[in-house]
């Protein structure tokens, strides 16, 4: 059995980790934060959590490694196609009201979601006065994000997901095919900002009508996802979006009633106070 860190290990660890690298981790939910030190080590051969120690405060390349290892970079394009269809339908028209409109897409990871996000806005004449800023806190996936390269083999799945989403013409006109990758249409990353950012630590950097992080805060616990959800409500203008995906939830929060729901399901809410 490889290493099995104990919640004493743990919190030594975060501390020497926060201090050397500035990163925050101590309020990631418990029992997958663990999980993914354990792995981390096994990954790595080191064979008792001294060592773990060790080389993570002595190596900062390896630091890069355990983010990577740390957050879950697992995205698709146009994913849980019904939460994309339900903003086409029921933020969209809303959008229109405002002459510009800028969105957060926080957590973004390699981008599919962002590229997923623009196809959608372009289709409703919409994507010419936005701008999307897309964050992430691994330096890596924001990089890649930027990029657009995706892997071919993945098409004819995002395909599907695009023409359940509500997709009105074909997912090629997007990209262009380059041996076993594709690569989206520069025309499609113009208004797209990509940047490092960590939810757990930095402020805001603007306003926006639409914020959208699906898929993040289940990593977080409690107080770290109210510590989220203020950030996001102080970085909403007034009747701007908050669109979080059917995993996640602000039931808990003392923000609730600040938000009406515009769809239960997906999560989507609207800032009212
Ligand atoms: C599972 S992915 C979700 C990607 C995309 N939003 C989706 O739903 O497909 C979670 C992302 O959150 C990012 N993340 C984790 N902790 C973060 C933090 N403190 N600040 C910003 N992003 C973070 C991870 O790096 C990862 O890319």
């Amino acid at each position: 059995m490889g290493l099995q860190i104990t919640n004493e290990e743990k919190g030594e660890l975060l501390g020497i980790i926060r201090e050397r690298y500035g990163y925050d981790f101590s309020e990631y939910a418990e029992a997958s934060i663990k999980r993914r030190i354990n792995r981390f080590a096994d990954i790595n051969s080191f064979e008792n959590y001294f060592d773990v120690r060790h080389h993570l405060a002595n190596d900062q390349n390896l630091f890069v490694a355990f983010i990577l290892e740390i957050t879950v970079n697992v995205t698709e394009m146009f994913r849980d196609p019904a939460f994309f269809k339900c903003l086409a339908e029921k933020v969209f028209p809303l959008l229109t009201t405002y002459a510009h409109r800028k969105v957060w897409h926080a957590g973004c990871s390699t981008g599919e979601e962002v590229y997923s996000l623009a196809i959608l806005l372009k289709e409703n004449s919409l994507y010419r006065d936005t701008i999307i800023y897309a964050t992430d806190i691994n330096t890596k996936v924001v990089k890649q994000a930027r990029e657009g390269v995706f892997p071919l083999k993945l098409m004819k799945e995002f395909t599907a997901n695009y023409l359940k989403a509500g997709g009105q013409e074909s997912l090629s006109d997007y990209y262009t095919a380059d041996y076993d990758s594709v690569i989206m249409n520069k025309s499609l990353k113009k208004n797209m900002v990509f940047s490092t950012h960590n939810l757990a630590g930095d402020t805001s950097f603007n306003e926006f009508q639409m914020i959208i992080c699906r898929n993040v805060l289940i990593y977080f616990n409690q107080e770290l996802q109210d510590k989220v959800l203020q950030l996001f409500y102080e970085s909403l203008c007034m009747f701007g979006f908050l669109a979080l995906g059917s995993k996640e939830s602000i039931t808990h929060s003392k923000l609730r009633d600040k938000f009406e729901v515009i769809d239960k399901n997906e999560k989507i809410f609207r800032k009212i106070a």
